[in-house]
């Protein structure tokens, strides 16, 4: 288990025993983040083209969430404001849990939510990813149309999934990524 300074959040009624929440991050989490990212992801994280869009366009803050188990922090995700193609959304990742917390649903809880969040706010019209189609797909992401949308690196194309309430996004969406607010609701 990964060393983590964060404390139980305070609500008023307990959560189930062992059962995943989440909350918000706050600074108080970026060593517990930054350790999780570097366990999860390793040294190579910084030359991965997910790495490289976050560089050019912040992640947004108020879309940092954190699980915990127990009171204890196990998972991390952040969302990039993006835009491609001239339609507003964001780029989900990194998502990372402590490999001693894995199982038990806290991944799926942070994508769930952080979609739920980001797309309620009615700003951005889709959630893009660079992930496994077998742990995104029953969460609501399908594939894109292969090279269409192309990202500051190489990636896999396979691997380039979306999420959108408009079921005709993920074919459609093409160009490259772009910053938030270039773009409209599709
Ligand atoms: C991927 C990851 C975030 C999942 O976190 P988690 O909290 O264990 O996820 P959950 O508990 O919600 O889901 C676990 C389930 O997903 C499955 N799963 C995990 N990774 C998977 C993958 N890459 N492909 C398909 N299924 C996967 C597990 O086998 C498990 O299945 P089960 O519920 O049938 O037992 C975690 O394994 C991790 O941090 N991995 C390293 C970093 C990483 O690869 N991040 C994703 C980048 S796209």
């Amino acid at each position: 288990m990964i060393a983590s300074t964060v404390h139980s959040a305070t609500s008023a009624a307990p959560p189930l025993v062992g059962m995943p929440t989440f909350r918000l991050a706050t600074p108080a989490d970026d060593v517990f983040v930054e350790e999780l990212q570097a366990l999860a992801f390793g040294p190579g994280r910084f030359a991965r083209t997910a790495f490289r869009v976050r560089e050019r366009f912040p992640i947004d803050k108020s879309l940092s969430l954190i699980a915990e188990i127990d009171g204890q922090a196990v998972a991390s995700v952040w969302m990039t404001p993006i835009s491609v193609g001239g339609i507003d959304g964001y780029l989900l990742g990194p998502l990372a849990t402590d490999p001693a917390y894995r199982g038990r649903g806290a991944g799926k809880l942070l994508v769930k939510e952080v979609c739920r969040m980001a797309l309620a706010r009615g700003e951005g019209s889709f959630v893009l990813l660079v992930g496994d189609a077998p742990y995104y797909g029953p969460l609501g992401f399908a594939p894109t149309t292969l090279g269409a949308i192309q990202f500051p690196g190489p990636v896999d194309p396979k691997r380039v999934l979306l999420h959108s309430a408009d079921e005709t996004l993920a074919l459609r969406l093409a160009g490259p990524i772009a910053a938030f607010g270039a773009g409209k609701r599709a």
